[in-house]
């Protein structure tokens, strides 16, 4: 890892450059199973933090008419991605090197119907949040959609264990913490999106898929 908020916060196993992560063999079905029927047929996706990269393979299996660019600024994991990504050559591209840190990350990327961010926002700083929802509206075309997966905190509906995940992230980082929906919600406001879909999923955590208008 060349920058410490480059970072995730489980073990991951490997096989050669494969990385596997533990909490995707627990979320890639719920999360498939929540946007199996809801993506667009032949959609476009760019997926923002791919991490190990094994929720692009799991969903491109689940819809083989869909296109899926991943990107990570972590070399290794896009490594992983690309390795997890051979046999799916036709639908998912080779990884490409993005931070929402950058403020110019979106710039060439256009025509998306869909950008997908999973457990990225909450350990990364809140400019992270802010340059993903920027750059996402840049690159979506209209009506297409933010797709958000992970914890959040819902003001005082919010779960105990995304608040005691919060005390925990903080205390690694003071910069990073389980956003709340209403933060979220106000940036994307500016930015020309709106909130279009609430799923709850497993764990308490939630699908958030924001619409641009
Ligand atoms: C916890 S992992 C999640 C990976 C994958 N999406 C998943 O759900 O398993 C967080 C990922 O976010 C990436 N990341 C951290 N900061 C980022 C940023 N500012 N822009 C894009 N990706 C970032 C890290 O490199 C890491 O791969």
């Amino acid at each position: 890892m060349s920058n410490e908020n480059i970072i995730h916060t489980e073990f991951r196993g490997h096989e050669a450059a494969r990385l596997i992560s533990p909490s995707v063999e627990r979320n890639k079905i719920p999360i498939g199973n929540a946007l199996v029927n809801f993506l667009p047929k032949g959609a476009n996706i760019l997926e923002v933090a791919s991490g190990t990269g094994e929720h692009a393979i799991h969903f491109c299996g689940l819809r083989p008419d869909i296109h899926w660019q991943p990107s990570d600024p972590d070399s290794e994991s896009r490594k992983s991605q690309d390795e997890w990504s051979r046999d799916f050559r036709d639908q998912i591209n080779l990884s490409h090197n993005i931070s929402t840190l950058k403020p110019n990350w979106a710039n060439r990327l256009n025509n998306y119907d869909i950008v997908f961010c999973a457990n990225m926002i909450h350990i990364a700083p809140w400019s992270a949040t802010v340059g993903l929802i920027e750059g996402s509206y840049s690159v979506l075309q209209r009506f297409g959609m933010l797709v958000l997966y992970g914890p959040f905190l819902d003001g005082k509906n919010s779960a105990h264990s995304n608040l005691r995940f919060d005390e925990r992230l903080k205390g690694q980082n003071s910069c990073w913490g389980v956003r709340e929906i209403n933060d979220i919600c106000n940036v994307s406001n500016v930015y020309g999106f709106k909130l279009y879909k609430t799923i709850n999923m497993p764990s308490n955590n939630k699908i958030l898929i924001f619409k641009k208008l």
